[in-house]
């Protein structure tokens, strides 16, 4: 296995998912807390992440003596580069000129990092991202590849298993970059590249049986992949010791609740507490507007009526959540500062305090279609484990103005209109996420030989890899015209369908 110490790259648990694509387990450690993770780890190789720190500079983080001394295979990427160098009898020094995206890298001397990869080819496109250069290579060390800007792009130390590379292999801007990481723990450092997603799911349960031991966890259900496949895989650790609650928010989609019901009841006979609480929710938003107090109204109420049947059942040692990489915030900051509220995402964050629970979160390293393999490797359907992200707040977020039954109505049956389209053109799996907004803007149409004065109805598709970025989804104006129609011509209340073309950002992928 392999050991990722990470000096705060944006990117280090990109450098942990191409690894494990290439069937090797590993983890990260923040470099703070290296030290003791690889005494007692047993690592087959390390690599160094990227950071946005200068090695140049006082005070800036390196790399455990005891990681050189193991005598491992090490591999440093940026920053990772940079401290190896450095740490090793090299001169670093900041760099004159950034450089920032694509280049082109020129392999000068072979390496087994780039055995059946590069060999001996020149202008392989790399991605870039960095500010120091090295001045003085370490003792034993050579280049084996350079670009333009870059005279160290690629070194190697071959004898003593040791590399560094200015670029970021991990990312997809580096098309080849996966295949450079799988040389580097399978050939290089020997793992056998046999780990998969059902050694991960074995692995999982175990620590979850080891943390919970025979406490009781409880489990909100949304609706979406992520809390699913964290609850089937708690209960194949723990079986009945998991309660799940779902509380109902009268702001699903339609046949959504049924499913989710029939899903955990019927298939997997997981103890489910169904909780109707619609009235509660719309009596709450009457007469909100505001997008912010919409969202807050949510969470408090879900967070109110969770706890009411968290007692109901007795309470819970446990709360487990499906929270995934991308949401989860860096372990290793440099900035300090606090971002920017753009939305407050619902969650049930304030509630292991406020009813003295710890969490279990067993899907926090994967990312998105990693949670989907598990799913699938937990004998989830397909239907179910490839569903579009749904945000907790559910269709009050996409009812711009207020909320009423009819709004949400009418939204229901565009929505559903919208996606069976979507499916019967065999799109659905290339968008991250489709969804319909009913605006508060009339127009007037005609229909018929009669003037109608209703609603405009927005279609948005995305395309995303994690949600933070996302551009709009290039449909057929053939597609967009037919959904129009349909839309149009079956559901009251709307009379004109619109397609929101715009990326994230610097839009959001919903609307409020
Ligand atoms: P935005 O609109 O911020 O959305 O670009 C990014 C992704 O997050 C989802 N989303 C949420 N998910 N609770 C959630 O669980 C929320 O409050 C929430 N708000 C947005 C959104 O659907 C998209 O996938």
């Amino acid at each position: 296995r392999i050991l990722i110490i990470d000096f705060g790259s944006q990117v280090t648990q990109l450098i942990a998912r191409r690894i494990r694509e290439s069937g090797v387990y590993c983890e990260i450690a923040p470099f703070n807390l290296a030290e003791e993770t690889f005494r007692d780890f047993h690592a087959k190789g390390v690599i160094f992440s990227g950071g946005p720190a200068s090695v140049a500079e006082m005070g800036t983080p390196r790399a455990p003596q005891s990681v050189f001394d193991s005598g491992v295979p090490i591999l440093g990427i940026c920053y990772g580069q940079m401290t190896l160098a450095e740490q090793l009898g090299g001169a670093v020094e900041s760099g004159h000129h950034r450089e920032f995206g694509r280049a082109e890298l020129n392999v000068v001397a072979p390496s087994r990092l780039f055995t059946g990869v590069w060999e001996d080819k020149s202008k392989n496109i790399v991605w870039m991202s960095h500010g120091d250069r090295i001045t003085r290579m370490p003792p034993g060390f050579r280049i084996i590849g350079v670009s333009d800007n870059a005279p160290f792009a690629a070194i190697a130390d071959e004898n003593r298993h040791y590399y560094g590379l200015m670029f970021h292999p991990e990312v997809v801007h580096t098309p080849e970059g996966g295949k450079l990481l799988k040389n580097f723990v399978r050939d290089i450092c020997g793992c056998s590249g046999d780990w998969s997603m059902a050694a991960y799911k074995e692995e999982a349960i175990e620590k979850i049986r080891a943390q919970v031991g025979d406490g009781r966890v409880i489990c909100g259900l949304s609706g979406g992949v992520d809390s699913a496949v964290a609850a089937v895989l708690i209960h194949e650790a723990i079986g009945d010791q998991l309660t799940c609650v779902f509380v109902d928010h009268g702001l699903m989609r339609k046949d959504e609740a049924t499913e989710v019901v029939s899903l955990f009841r019927g298939h997997y006979n997981i103890p489910l507490v169904h909780v109707d609480a619609g009235d509660l929710f719309l009596g709450q938003l009457a007469g909100v507007e505001d997008p912010e107090v919409k969202r807050k109204t949510i969470g408090r109420l879900f967070i109110d009526v969770f706890e009411d049947e968290a007692r109901k059942i007795g309470g819970a040692d446990f709360l487990a959540q499906g929270t995934l990489y991308p949401d989860v915030i860096e372990s290793v900051s440099f900035s300090g500062g606090p971002s920017v509220t753009i939305k407050s995402h619902h969650n049930v964050g304030g509630l292991p305090e406020r009813m003295n629970m710890k969490l279990v979160e067993p899907l926090r390293e994967l990312f998105k279609d990693e949670v989907r393999a598990l799913g699938r490797e937990l004998g989830l359907p397909e239907a179910f484990v490839g569903r579009h992200p749904f945000p907790g707040p559910g269709l009050a977020i996409r009812c711009p103005g207020e909320v009423t039954r009819e709004k949400l109505e009418t939204l229901r049956q565009a929505d559903a209109i919208y996606l069976e389209e979507i499916r019967k053109a065999g799109l659905y799996d290339q968008i991250w996420q489709a969804f319909a907004v009913l605006t508060d803007v009339r127009t007037v149409g005609v229909m018929g030989d009669g003037r109608t004065y209703d609603r405009v109805l927005a279609l948005r598709a995305v395309t995303s890899v994690d949600g933070m970025t996302a551009d709009f989804y290039p449909y057929e104006m053939n597609f967009l015209g037919r959904t129009a129609t349909r839309i149009i011509n079956e559901v009251r209340g709307v009379n004109r369908v619109v397609y929101d073309v715009t990326s994230k950002p610097p839009g959001t992928i919903e609307w409020e």
